[in-house]
């Protein structure tokens, strides 16, 4: 397979060399040298292992191109660190250093020369007997074997494909089956095909496989030998005169064509010329695991996307595999299989292949144990049964798309990945190529839709705008990306080994990324020394805090670090660190200040900062910070308003264009100088005492300076009074609804006690999309909506609030979808008129009264009702 990490790398110097133009340019002209040469093999690399991947002549040569490609951009990168300590020197400091600089560019200049040469060597010799190889070699992939008679669920699937079969309709229809490698789509295509009443209604039928690799002409010598049931003499026939002769035999009367395993738009433009529209009810059905390769045959019927199995429907799947009709079934193996059969997690194709795994041995509860333990690894025994055929979705990704996959597995198995994080760190490892004037973290969703579309990636829950909020991914797809990455040397898990092998599985090796999910204080104990590494993750449960001799030395260790994420590490203070290639970091700590070591982060993207207090004290010059895109910090962030260097007429030096995110901040940082910088903000989150926000003075308030944030769609405003109580810091008021930024479009406001007559103020917000009401945020006993607001409103949730009665009409949140109301406990009824909003689909009432629960229930119709406690249910 191509690899992905020789291209990542190519992308990733050449934005080296923009980015460090001033510090490298002394090296530039053989880094550009090294850039061509190298570029020249990722095309050869491409070219030669997209068709041989198994072929391990192709494995080595990627490998040792990998290995030089990996040292090429070491080289840039530590001497792009090198340069710019340099040029942080004061000239006394610069003259002390004045013999080892030049010292360290002329190795840098030699090495480079040195990795040219071998490039070079690689390249012109095809010294791994490339040539001899001879032909590509196709990738065909035999039709799978399923089994027709041992079905298990689908009866309600199958029963609606027949329904469309069927359908009155008489224009010819496309249906389409979409999901991920091995979930059953042939199986269940196959169900239908053989129903009786299938075979009865449609006398012209035939079944090819497509696949990856196909070949029109026999796509359409077997349609039409299905068709004719004839033998005839083809061999001399074009493929246009065999095209022709199809046509005209599927002209004759009703047909329905199978096209199983397609895997391309143009494997469906290359085939539909054969297919004429007969206006007789003629049917094609197709499977394939792209969404947008189904839709494309036929944009008017949604792809069917098929289902995981349930627990229940795996184990029966599991136990009629194991155990044969008629042969006994040990009682004392039930629980144990059907644990193993969760653990396949609905997958059909990984159930078949550990039942055969199981069929290997005795029944015997010992022999099952060892399987439970290690379902993943039973099944990568074998690799030809299931993670081959899984492999193929990867093998097909566009290479931007590799990387952005093989990064799902540096999550523990089974993880809620929150699609925000992820997209950060997508950037910050330079996986996004942005085209035109989309921002990086829109191309990034395009990138996570497409793995979603390709059902490689499982939506977990959705933002209220419809885009994707967590998402997961299969347990054997993850266990595939972990594999691929450490052959690819693109991360490495550590997991489960003795302090004492740390050092040696992990220092030799030229591994990019490392993530460590258990025994992590262990783990940094051993005082890692990688230079290697890019990016240091860490997701284990248990949180450790980091020794005070570790706080500095941990982190910077990992010289070419770009991202650092782990959270489960406790910083007793924040480390001061000199990573120049640091663009993304989540730590969390006991912080009190974000020191000035801060402002020299000059390559810093995302920043994320959890820390125990309320306030946290900014001595970094975050301006000069021109890449930084998100700060988020758990306290407010006191931000020193900096003195206005801008003279008319020219525009601010530190105005940054970047900054998408600050949360949160203190309301005193919410001065115009401040803002003036952040013209693109889209998420502001401010912390404190509101009172100070809204306060007026001289006819303005600072609230005034939050509207002019033209791009501002989403404003949190948690008031946090301290030490003031909070009834004598509630606010008495809001600014008028023309007060708030043009665009804003989700509101969350905490611990305000506003009176419910200013939900006014928020119902006339033309944008509003999403309201959120944290706890005590509106207090008061009753709540009349007025007529005519929350026009655009789609999420409205309440939290603890002492609302005894609220009444409102249905006309008053025309396209609410979701409702929720948490610890509403006083609240007597939902109101009756919302019953009658067409667009509600979730109504979630949680610790909410017994006789709110039950006046929900009177009023549902369309929507689907979620009530927590489960229990609170029964009691009503
Ligand atoms: N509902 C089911 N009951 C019993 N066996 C099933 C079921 N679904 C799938 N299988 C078995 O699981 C394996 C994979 O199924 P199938 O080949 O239909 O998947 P697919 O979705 O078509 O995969 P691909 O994307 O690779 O074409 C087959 O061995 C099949 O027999
Ligand atoms: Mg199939």
């Amino acid at each position: 397979m191509a690899d992905a990490a020789v291209e990542f790398l190519l992308g990733n110097l050449k934005q080296l060399l923009v980015y460090n133009a001033h510090l490298i340019s002394s090296v530039k002209d053989q880094v550009d040298s090294l850039c061509n040469d190298l570029r020249l093999l990722a095309a050869f690399v491409k070219d030669t292992t997209e068709s041989r991947s198994k072929h391990a002549v192709v494995k080595e040569l990627v490998r040792r191109i990998r290995i030089e490609v990996y040292k090429a951009e070491d080289i840039v990168d530590m001497y792009v660190v090198h340069a710019s300590v340099q040029k942080s020197r004061t000239s006394l400091e610069k003259a002390f250093h004045i013999t080892d600089y030049p010292l360290k560019l002329r190795t840098v200049g030699k090495e480079i020369h040195d990795i040219r040469r071998r490039v070079k060597e690689i390249y012109d010799n095809k010294m791994f007997g490339y040539e001899a190889l001879g032909r590509r070699e196709s990738v065909t992939r035999s039709p799978p074997a399923v089994e027709e008679d041992n079905v298990v669920g689908f009866d309600k699937e199958a029963e609606k494909m027949v329904g469309w079969l069927k359908a009155e309709m008489e224009e010819l229809d496309v249906i389409s089956v979409v999901g991920m490698g091995g979930l059953g789509k042939t199986t269940l295509v196959k169900k239908v095909y053989n129903d009786p009443s299938i075979q009865y209604e449609f006398f012209i039928r035939s079944w090819v496989y497509v696949s990856q690799v196909y070949s029109r002409r026999e796509v359409f010598l077997k349609i039409l030998h299905d068709v004719t049931r004839e033998n005839k003499d083809t061999s001399e026939w074009s493929v246009n005169t065999i095209a022709d002769e199809l046509r005209i035999k599927l002209q004759d009367g009703r047909y329905l064509i199978v096209l199983d395993d397609v895997w391309t738009k143009q494997a469906w433009d290359d085939l539909k010329m054969v297919f004429p529209n007969t206006k007789n009810g003629s049917r094609i059905l197709l499977t394939s695991r792209n969404k947008h390769v189904a839709l494309h045959a036929n944009t008017n019927r949604p792809p069917y996307q098929l289902r995981f199995l349930t627990p229940d429907e795996s184990w029966e799947l599991l136990g009629k595999k194991v155990f044969p009709r008629g042969s006994h079934r040990p009682k004392e193996l039930e629980d144990l299989g059907k644990q193993i059969a969760r653990k396949c997690y609905g997958l059909p194709l990984a159930l078949v292949v550990i039942a055969g795994i199981l069929r290997k041995k005795d029944k015997t509860r010992s022999w099952w144990e060892k399987v439970e333990e290690k379902v993943n690894t039973y099944v990568a025994m074998e690799p030809e049964q299931c993670m081959d055929v899984l492999a193929l979705s990867y093998n097909h990704l566009p290479y931007d798309l590799k990387a952005c996959f093989l990064y799902f597995g540096v999550f523990p198995e089974d993880f809620e990945i929150p699609v925000r994080k992820l997209i950060h760190i997508w950037v910050a490892e330079g996986f996004i190529q942005r085209i035109g004037d989309a921002s990086a973290e829109e191309m990034a969703e395009e990138n996570l839709q497409d793995l979603v579309d390709r059902n490689l990636v499982l939506v977990e829950k959705r933002r209220a705008n419809g885009g994707i909020k967590t998402c997961r991914i299969h347990d054997m797809l993850h266990d595939l990306c972990v594999k691929q990455a450490e052959e690819e040397d693109f991360f490495k898990e550590i997991k489960g080994l003795e302090p004492s092998s740390y050092i040696k599985s992990v220092s030799p090796t030229v591994f990019r990324r490392l993530c460590v999910h258990t025994r992590v204080s262990d783990y940094v104990s051993s005082k890692p020394d990688s230079p290697h590494v890019r990016s240091f993750l860490c997701y284990a449960k248990e949180e450790t805090v980091l020794a005070p001799d570790l706080i500095t030395y941990f982190p910077g260790s990992f010289r070419l670090l770009r991202v650092l994420d782990v959270r489960p590490i406790s910083f007793p203070r924040f480390p001061s660190i000199q990573l120049v290639h640091l663009r993304y970091i989540a730590l969390l700590g006991t912080f009190k200040v974000l020191p000035a070591a801060i402002s020299n982060l000059w390559n810093l993207q995302t920043l994320i900062v959890e820390t125990t207090f309320r306030n946290i004290e900014v001595q970094a010059d975050l301006w000069k910070l021109l890449q930084l895109r998100h700060v988020y910090t758990s306290a407010a962030s006191d931000l020193p308003t900096p003195s206005s260097k801008s003279r008319k007429g020219v525009k601010d030096p530190l105005v940054n264009e970047n900054l998408r995110t600050m949360s949160k901040v203190s309301p005193n940082t919410c001065t115009d100088v401040i803002f003036a910088r952040t013209p693109n903000l889209q998420k502001l989150g401010v912390r404190g005492n509101l009172m100070s926000l809204m306060e007026e003075k001289k006819g303005s308030c600072k609230f005034d300076n939050i509207a002019k944030l033209t791009h501002l769609e989403t404003l949190k405003l948690l008031n946090d009074t301290y030490p003031i109580s909070p009834l004598d810091g509630k606010l008495h008021g809001l600014p008028g609804w023309y007060k708030f930024p043009p665009k804003l479009k989700k509101l969350t406001l905490s611990d305000t006690m506003l009176n419910w007559e200013h939900m006014s103020v928020l119902g006339k917000l033309p944008s509003l999309e999403v309201l959120k009401l944290g706890d005590n945020a509106f207090v008061g006993e009753c709540w009349e909506t007025p007529d005519g607001s929350f026009v655009r409103l789609r999420v409205l949730e309440i939290g603890k609030t002492d609302l005894a009665i609220w009444k409102a009409a249905d006309d008053q949140f025309p396209q609410l979808q979701r409702l929720s109301l948490k610890h509403c406990e006083q609240l007597v009824e939902v109101p009756w008129g919302l019953g009658g909003i067409t667009t509600l689909e979730v109504v979630e009432l949680s610790w909410t009264s017994h006789s709110a629960v039950a006046s929900a229930h009177r009023i549902q119709k369309n929507f689907k009702l979620v009530i927590f406690p489960p229990d609170q249910e029964t009691q009503t």
